[in-house]
């Protein structure tokens, strides 16, 4: 079965309500629609609004939180819900980044219960699973993913146009140093087997120092549907060099 490719653009902290504005004047003449491409953006919930609204008529762009507390209202200071997430734009989330993980401390159970949250809120999820270096190298990598992966499919059914899984191994991300395609191609395998009778139809999407120079090679990749994009995403031309398949 062919599933389309996916471009999805994660702006971390970076570029608020005008940056946001003015990155879409430039990149959209640069970036128009193509059959079977769907494109993600993820900005800081400041600009949600504002990406929603520059990208209203592309059918083609959809728009995403980074990140949603799993409680819908609250006494929960400086925490965002589901609910007000999807009232200012968003019809995606992001689950478990890397940074999220590893800088902020979160656990596979508050994974869990964000996608449950989302699911509730009708927001698609892009779970980010991933491992790290010493991971890697201790051999651990498909069951650090599995163990990632497993607990959220026990809690919800992915629906197959709003579930995506990103391979993020936490040594690429910001590093200039992307997985090899090998490597890619065999987490990529395992996932889908992971994701069981949804494995099919979900996009798995590599992500960690993508740029329009090395997403070809990638893209290549059978189990490859797409890229998850941080640093290379803030520039207009280069995210657009890259959803047209790179250089
Ligand atoms: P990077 O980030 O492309 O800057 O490596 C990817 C990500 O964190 O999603």
């Amino acid at each position: 079965m062919s599933r389309p490719h996916v471009f999805a653009a994660n702006w971390k902290m970076n570029l608020g309500p005008a940056a946001a504005a003015g990155f879409f004047d430039r990149f959209l003449p640069l970036c128009p629609p193509e059959p079977g491409r769907r494109l993600l953006f993820f900005p800081s919930a400041l600009s949600l609004h504002v990406v929603a609204a520059a990208t209203r008529e592309r059918a083609d762009i959809e728009v995403g939180a980074q990140n949603l507390f799993w409680e819908r209202a609250g006494a929960f200071t400086g925490e965002l819900a589901a609910p007000m997430l999807a009232e200012a734009g968003a019809s995606f989330t992001l689950v478990g980044h890397s940074e999220r993980r590893h800088v902020f401390g979160e656990t596979v159970e508050d994974t869990v219960r964000k996608c449950v949250a989302a699911a509730e809120a009708e927001l698609g999820v892009v779970l980010c699973v991933g491992e790290t270096l010493e991971e890697r190298r201790q051999g651990r990598a498909q069951d650090v993913v599995r163990a990632q992966l497993l607990p959220v499919l026990d809690m919800v059914s992915p629906h197959p146009q709003r579930w995506m899984v990103a391979y993020e191994p936490a040594w690429a991300i910001g590093t200039g140093e992307n997985a090899a395609p090998d490597d890619a191609q065999e987490m990529h395998a395992a996932v889908r087997e992971m994701l069981g009778a949804s494995g099919g139809m979900t996009p798995v999407l590599y992500g960690g120092s993508v740029k329009p120079q090395n997403v070809a090679e990638l893209l290549r990749c059978a189990d490859v549907d797409g890229v998850l994009v941080g640093g290379a995403s803030l520039d207009p031309g280069d995210f657009a060099a890259i959803c047209a398949g790179g250089s």
